[in-house]
């Protein structure tokens, strides 16, 4: 794949192996037309970036299907109601917001009784049109140059513009860039929170990679990229959201730059954040992981117990089939409708709904959504066998 802000290749430097779509949960009717893609990573060290070497369309991911809900997190709804704090002060009385991957609309809801004009963009039908049912004006299409440019009463007056979670999957970053571009005032502003790449090397939380994640971005990364559209980072906070995110705070203008940003790129260069070194590091520790994490599952297995997998997450799709678990594992559970009764991508594990999870007792859990420890531990005060992951809980 070409990366587009260089158009120079990428030289992979890892492969997972063949990788199936991470949310492409599945009929067992619909097991031998199964779309697969092989999983390579490489690191554009032009602008510092981590990224996956070629992956499926968006079209494919991003559609009616889409099963994941903002709003399945109470976590992720405390969270969304802080960033809409957060970003007031970027605002003043009426202004003009967008938020690009707006999902069923958790984030924007907060704006709503303020006076200030919303929009969303939310290319996956069913989640719009939660948004839609729940008064959150959105527009379901993806969001670039044709869709922004009927938009005209934004075009130049937008002050705000917001994402999260959203543009690591966007492959055309320079037409994004381009739109954000298009759309905001001289003075505005565009905020977006990404999985951070130093938490993810830090953690080895390897499941971050896959085919919705086309990148992973750092201070070091965002900075240099954005420089190239006349853009400066101003400002940077970490976040403890997705195992650990990066908000990058981004606007034309060059004299308010936070002293966060120098520490941020400081500690990522003593990291080697910036360079391919700190990737071939991960590439090792990623195949420590998956050992490691195989000793303990056969491990189980040798002492006779059942184990199942706590959440059917979009990132458990990386972590099962690059160590090849299958039925050593009897059952995901999860909360969400449109997985339930269904099986995992790839290594074909059946979901089930929670009921299931309460009424056979299993000894070993595996937690998939690690990165909502806290909740789900707070839930599942009374469970009393084993939990464990591929990171530290
Ligand atoms: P994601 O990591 O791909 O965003 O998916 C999160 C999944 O975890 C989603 O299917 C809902 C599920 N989930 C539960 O089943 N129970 C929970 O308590 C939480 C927080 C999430």
């Amino acid at each position: 794949m070409k990366c587009k802000i260089t158009n120079k290749s990428l030289n992979p430097f890892m492969s997972f192996g063949k990788m199936p779509i991470a949310n492409g949960f599945i009929k067992k009717e619909d097991f031998p037309k199964e779309f697969f893609f092989d999983m390579e990573v490489g690191f554009n060290e032009d602008i510092s970036l981590f990224q996956l070497n070629d992956h499926p369309k968006p079209e494919s991911m991003f559609n009616e299907n889409y099963p994941f809900f903002t709003s399945s997190s109470e976590h992720m709804k405390i969270h969304f109601k802080e960033y809409s704090k957060y970003i007031k002060k970027f605002l003043n009385g009426k202004s003009k917001i967008i938020e690009i991957g707006s999902n069923d609309g958790t984030f924007l809801k907060n704006l709503v009784n303020d006076d200030h004009k919303i929009l969303g963009f939310e290319p996956s039908k069913n989640v719009a049109k939660i948004a839609l049912k729940n008064n959150i004006p959105t527009i379901n299409e993806f969001f670039n140059k044709k869709s922004a440019n009927n938009i005209g009463e934004y075009v130049g007056k937008t002050d705000l513009i917001c994402a999260s979670n959203v543009i690591c999957h966007v492959p055309n970053l320079n037409e994004l860039i381009e739109t954000v571009d298009m759309l905001l005032k001289d003075n505005g502003t565009f905020v977006f929170e990404e999985p951070y790449l130093g938490s993810m090397f830090e953690k080895v939380s390897y499941d971050q990679i896959y085919d919705e994640h086309i990148y992973m971005f750092s201070a070091s990364s965002v900075r240099k990229i954005f420089r190239k559209f006349n853009f400066e980072l101003i400002d940077v906070l970490p976040q403890s959201t997705h195992g650990g995110s990066m908000r990058y705070v981004i606007k034309r203008e060059k004299n308010s730059i936070s002293s966060n940003v120098k520490k941020v790129i400081d500690f990522e260069i003593s990291k080697k954040l910036d360079r391919i070194e700190s990737c071939l590091d991960f590439k090792s520790n990623c195949e420590n992981s998956r050992n490691k994490l195989l000793e303990k599952i056969n491990l189980f297995k040798r002492q006779g117990k059942s184990i199942c997998g706590y959440a059917a997450t979009s990132k458990s799709t990386t972590i099962l089939n690059y160590c090849k678990i299958s039925d050593q594992i009897d059952y995901i559970c999860d909360t969400t409708i449109e997985k339930i009764g269904k099986f995992s991508p790839g290594m074909h594990i059946p979901i089930k709904d929670m009921n299931h999870f309460y009424n056979n007792q299993t000894e070993c859990v595996y937690l998939f959504a690690w990165n909502h420890k806290n909740e789900i531990f707070n839930k599942e005060k009374d469970f009393k066998g084993t939990w464990f992951s591929h990171v530290e809980l």
